[in-house]
């Protein structure tokens, strides 16, 4: 009975046996799967345009390929999420449909403009560093596929935080012009980041269920403060100020305690109208539309092939 499957796959949840794409699952944990998967497929996906945006304009070759092979690693990694999605029973058109039509969520940090050169180290410090505090409980997640694409992700997503890193401390090193700049993008992308890891617990519909399933193994707010507290200390070393007057080290708790996110500008980016968001959009719709020839001709080929091998 329902029940008795309902048991049965909590048990193996709560004895950490990993559920399979053809084990049974209740209809919310697939529905919530498919939700956060397809959501982290489109993150990456987007998540490639602000730093394309500075490949032709890479100040020397060595830096030109770092961010080339970054932004590619990006593709790979929506490429292997909308493939774990899949595995769940929804098509990849379906997936890209929704994002196309605006239906879909993906990550509000990706809807915010790279204007420097600077912003390049800010977001694979920041962004990626994020990501990574995010993503490396999620190789523990419950559901096979998902959590074992984390893995390659999660190595890579190393890579890119410390390329971040090191572009920031050239730069904070550099002239005063350059360590204005390193400062700059640290300003305009301190508080997104922030606001990466989600809503407030309180204010987070979906972590209750998602612990209970271990899809998610630390609520928003703890990763976000962890976030905090590792990547003060980073930005000392690097001689930049935290954009934050309310920041301060708490020695009873051994954590820092920070100013209040601005959830009004949160809540608006996640809805579209951040300052990018219909960009990116458009620029997600116009490639799928030029690469239709290229799934066209796919299809063809295999239908020929399939005709040769059935003569
Ligand atoms: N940007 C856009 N939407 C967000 C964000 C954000 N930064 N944070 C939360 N939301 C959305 C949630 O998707 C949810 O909407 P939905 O119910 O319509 O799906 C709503 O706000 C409420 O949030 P939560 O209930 O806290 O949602 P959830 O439990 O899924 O937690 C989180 C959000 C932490 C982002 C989770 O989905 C997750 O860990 N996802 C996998 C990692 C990921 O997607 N990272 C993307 C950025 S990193 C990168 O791509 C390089």
């Amino acid at each position: 009975t329902e029940i008795n499957l309902e048991q049965h796959f909590q048990n193996k949840i709560d004895n950490e046996i990993r559920i399979e794409p053809k084990d049974w699952m209740p209809e919310a944990y697939r529905k919530t799967l498919i939700r956060q998967i397809s959501q982290h497929a489109h993150s990456e996906i987007v998540g490639m345009l602000p730093e394309a945006n500075w490949i032709t304009r890479a100040p020397s070759l060595k830096r030109k390929k770092i961010l080339l092979a970054k932004v590619q690693d990006e593709g790979g990694h929506g490429l292997y999420l909308y493939c774990a999605a899949e595995t769940l029973g929804v098509t990849r058109d379906e997936t890209l449909r929704d994002l196309h039509s605006g239906k879909a969520k993906y990550s509000s940090i990706f809807n915010y403009p790279t204007l420097t050169w600077a912003d390049m180290g800010a977001v694979g410090w920041l962004v990626d560093g994020a990501a990574i505090l995010n993503q490396v409980p999620l190789c523990r997640a419950s559901y096979g596929p998902y959590a074992r694409a984390m893995v390659r992700i999660c190595k890579e997503e190393s890579f890119h935080q410390r390329q971040g890193y090191e572009l920031m401390m050239k730069l904070a090193q550099g002239s005063p012009e350059q360590k204005e700049m390193a400062q700059d993008a640290f300003n305009r992308w301190w508080w997104p980041t922030l606001m990466m890891f989600g809503p407030r617990d309180a204010e987070s519909g979906n972590t209750e269920a998602s612990m209970n399933w271990r899809i998610k193994r630390f609520s928003n707010d703890e990763l976000r403060q962890r976030f905090v507290d590792m990547t003060v200390p980073q930005a000392e070393y690097l001689g930049l100020t935290i954009p934050d007057p309310e920041l301060k080290f708490n020695e009873e708790t051994g954590h820092y305690e920070f100013g209040e996110i601005d959830w009004e500008e949160f809540w608006n980016v996640v809805k579209g109208n951040g300052m990018c968001n219909k960009e990116r959009i458009d620029v997600r719709r116009t490639a799928f539309d030029e690469g239709a020839w290229v799934r066209d001709a796919a299809t063809a080929y295999h239908e020929k092939r399939k005709q040769k091998e059935q003569q």
